[in-house]
């Protein structure tokens, strides 16, 4: 039932190349005995030849028969097998060449580990590169960046009153019309009293509410917020967003704003509550200015002033 096991040949490769390798090795010291011994053989009868049988006796050279240079010849190709056989093979041999081939191959590896490190560097630093620059493209713009084309919108007496009670202290047509005309299809950004003031949300502006209540209600549409910052993040698809007050928000938003529409009422307004901050002459230069006379739709004359930021 259990027949006897078959011997199985355990010779690895291993084994097998170095039997090769001795095999060749033989061979060749073979060879080099044999070309020793018709050396020998030959170099005798180049000897007997010329000196003895007197072939080619006439052929001589610094005193030297033709044998002479024949077996020196030769003897070097003698020296040269030797070497070959017995240094270059046994040094340089197959192992050798192994040895050098795995040099090479770390030296190339290495070279690849190094230029695959410098990739990824590269790598790195492009995609830092790319992140940065898209968080750049979807976080809030910094105020300084925004500042350009934040305008402030405002009318004013000549002591800077701008309301009462929650309320303007004048009514001036043109003022109005200028106002709509100029915040027409922009985001409009106010604190929550301006806001309250409004009966409803004017049309076509997107109307950005400024509070710092948690759960502040407004009507569909309007973007509340907590903060001048995020009023103005909220904003930063617009070219030209505007902040239309009340007087807590224009004091926080003047530094920062690029230009300031106001509308001077030529009037002081001494009961006012509300005042718009003082413009400092050296951080803004009037731009333009267009004056307007009191008339049976306006009670006080005024004059329309852009100044923009220094
Ligand atoms: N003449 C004009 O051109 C003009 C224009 C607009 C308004 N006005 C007048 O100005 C007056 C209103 O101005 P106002 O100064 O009293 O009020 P406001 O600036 O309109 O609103 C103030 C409110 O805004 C919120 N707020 C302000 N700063 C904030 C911040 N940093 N973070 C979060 N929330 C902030 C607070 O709301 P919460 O209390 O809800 O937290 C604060 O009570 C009214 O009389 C109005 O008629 C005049």
């Amino acid at each position: 039932m259990f027949g006897k096991k078959k011997t199985v040949s355990t010779i690895d490769k291993d084994q097998l190349e170095l039997i090769e390798n001795a095999q060749k090795r033989i061979k060749q010291k073979k060879r080099l005995y044999v070309h020793f011994v018709v050396f020998l053989i030959g170099s005798i009868f180049f000897i007997v030849a010329n000196n003895f049988l007197a072939i080619g006796e006439t052929y001589v050279l610094a005193g030297q028969g033709w044998w002479f240079y024949l077996v020196l010849a030769w003897l070097l190709l003698v020296i040269y097998h030797f070497v070959s056989v017995f240094i270059t093979n046994k040094f340089m041999g197959k192992d050798w060449e192994k040895e050098q081939l795995e040099k090479l191959v770390n030296q190339q590896q290495k070279r690849i580990d190094k230029l695959k490190k410098g990739f990824l560097k590269e790598e790195t630093k492009l995609a830092q590169s790319q992140a940065y620059n898209e968080a750049k493209e979807e976080t809030p713009p910094v105020l300084k960046k925004k500042s350009n084309n934040l305008t402030i919108i405002v009318a004013a007496g000549e002591n800077n009153a701008i309301g009462k009670d929650n309320d303007l202290i004048w009514h001036l047509s043109d003022d109005l019309k200028r106002f709509k005309a100029l915040t027409n299809g922009h985001h409009i950004i106010m604190g929550r009293k301006t806001f309250e003031s409004f009966p409803k949300p004017l049309p076509n502006r997107t109307h950005i509410v400024i509070t710092r209540q948690a759960d502040y209600k407004v009507p569909d549409g309007v973007i509340v917020v907590n903060n001048l910052d995020e009023a103005i993040d909220a904003a930063r698809s617009d070219q030209q967003p505007f902040i239309i007050g009340g007087g807590e928000i224009y004091k926080q938003s003047l530094d920062i704003a690029g230009r300031l529409e106001i509308t001077r009422v030529h009037s002081k307004f001494d009961d006012a509550d509300t005042f718009f901050p003082e413009i400092d002459e050296t951080k803004w230069t009037e731009s333009e200015r267009t004056s307007n006379n009191a008339d049976e739709k306006h009670a006080y004359s005024f004059s329309f002033i852009t100044y923009l930021k220094k």
